[in-house]
């Protein structure tokens, strides 16, 4: 065999594959930089419409920029009858909600200009309504048609209930869209830019970037989050039901990441989303006892993993936030994806910039000089 003095980078880790002004993210000092903003400063302030058009600008919009864009959106945002049809079958079929997004994301391209930016917004505007509508087709009740006088968080909450969502839900939202618009070189981030890089449109990059968020190990995971305050159901349970979890083995949902080693930024812009939310309405019992969880979780991981710095990560107040906005944890990936869009395709920008394919190599570890058997 060929020797070879090449590295391998398993899983690309510790490869820099792009230069990028859109977020930076900074494990050892818990730090997230989204275009020059720290998260704490940039998420719980701007709309979702001006979250979006600085990713994509590098710069946040003026008013007038700000409120043409919004209008532009909203009048984007109703589904064509092919993209309703699909997910009408799809329900039929009680479909993975992720597996839905992708299947009607693929229609946008059918009535999108192939112009990048114009495909662009139309993934933009027609993701939540697309999450919503399946969300209640699959529960057997009919679409709800969007409003094009709400704003783009308003909408997506209106879509779901056909009830105008109070400023306090829409603010809850629209923070949590903000927190996790963009975070570096994430998997799916990185397929949209690979498939961006290509020369391909906006729309197959999207698409292809939903079918890795889908996965477990990238976006399928604030549901156990959840399921583990639900089984503790009251703040004394939680010392002798997670302490026995531990003595299992079992991982403690919601905590540890591969990146941060100290506390997730993210996690605590949605505390504090997730509090004021639970302060004008929700259950303060179930957010109370999160609390407690938490803490107890954060104890008991120092006596069961000293020293592997473990801490709350995004997903925890995730899914406490968006139970509060009354959505089902079957909702909660495809709703992350309606937020991660705006990052993914801010990159597919970036890297068409760049004009270069993206092409690493592989190290051939086969046989060679193999026969074809001779037919007898
Ligand atoms: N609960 C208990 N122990 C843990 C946890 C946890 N949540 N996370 C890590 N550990 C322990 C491991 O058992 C291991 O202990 P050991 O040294 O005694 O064997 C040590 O910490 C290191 O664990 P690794 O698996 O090497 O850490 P890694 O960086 O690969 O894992 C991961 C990161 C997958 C997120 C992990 O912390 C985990 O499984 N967390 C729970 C699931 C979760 O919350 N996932 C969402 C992550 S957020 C996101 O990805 C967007």
């Amino acid at each position: 065999m060929r020797e070879t003095t090449q590295t391998v980078a398993e899983g690309l880790e510790g490869v820099v594959a792009a230069r990028t002004r859109i977020s930076d993210v900074d494990g050892e000092a818990g730090r997230l930089t989204i275009a020059g903003f720290a998260l704490e400063e940039i998420a719980g302030r701007a709309t979702a419409e001006e979250m979006i058009w600085l990713l994509w600008r590098d710069a946040l919009p003026t008013a007038p920029e700000r409120d043409a864009f919004a209008r532009d959106l909203a009048e984007r945002r109703a589904l064509p009858s092919i993209a309703l049809d699909l997910l009408r079958a799809a329900a039929a079929r009680q479909s993975d909600p992720m597996d839905a997004l992708r299947m009607a994301a693929a229609t946008l391209s059918l009535d999108a200009p192939a112009d990048d930016e114009d495909q662009a917004r139309t993934v933009i505007a027609r993701f939540p309504v697309i999450a919503a509508a399946y969300e209640r087709l699959s529960q057997g009740h009919e679409p709800i048609a969007p409003r094009p006088d709400l704003g783009h968080a308003a909408n997506y909450l209106y879509c779901l209930t056909g009830a105008p969502a109070s400023p306090e839900r829409v603010r809850a939202l629209e923070t949590y869209w903000n927190a996790v618009a963009d975070h570096g070189l994430n998997a799916s981030t990185f397929t949209a830019r690979v498939i961006a890089a290509t020369g391909s449109d906006l729309v197959s990059a999207v698409t292809g970037a939903v079918g890795a968020l889908k996965g477990p190990l990238h976006g399928g995971a604030p549901g156990p989050a959840l399921d583990m305050v639900f089984e503790i159901g009251s703040p004394e349970r939680a010392e002798p039901i997670l302490r026995e979890k531990l003595e299992r083995g079992e991982r403690m949902m919601g905590f540890g990441h591969r990146i941060y080693k100290v506390r997730d930024p993210r996690a605590d812009v949605l505390a504090s989303a997730a509090e004021r939310l639970f302060q004008s309405d929700g259950d303060r019992a179930l957010y109370r006892i999160a609390l407690e969880v938490e803490q107890t979780v954060l104890r008991l991981l120092e006596e069961y993993k000293p020293g592997r710095r473990l801490q709350t990560n995004v997903e925890f107040y995730t899914a406490l936030l968006l139970h509060g906005l009354g959505m089902p944890t079957r909702l909660f990936t495809p709703t992350f994806a309606a937020g991660r869009a705006a990052g993914w395709l801010a990159h597919c920008f970036e890297q068409r910039r760049t004009g270069r394919i993206i092409r690493p190599q592989s190290e051939y570890v086969g046989e060679r000089g193999r026969t074809y058997p001779s037919q007898e």
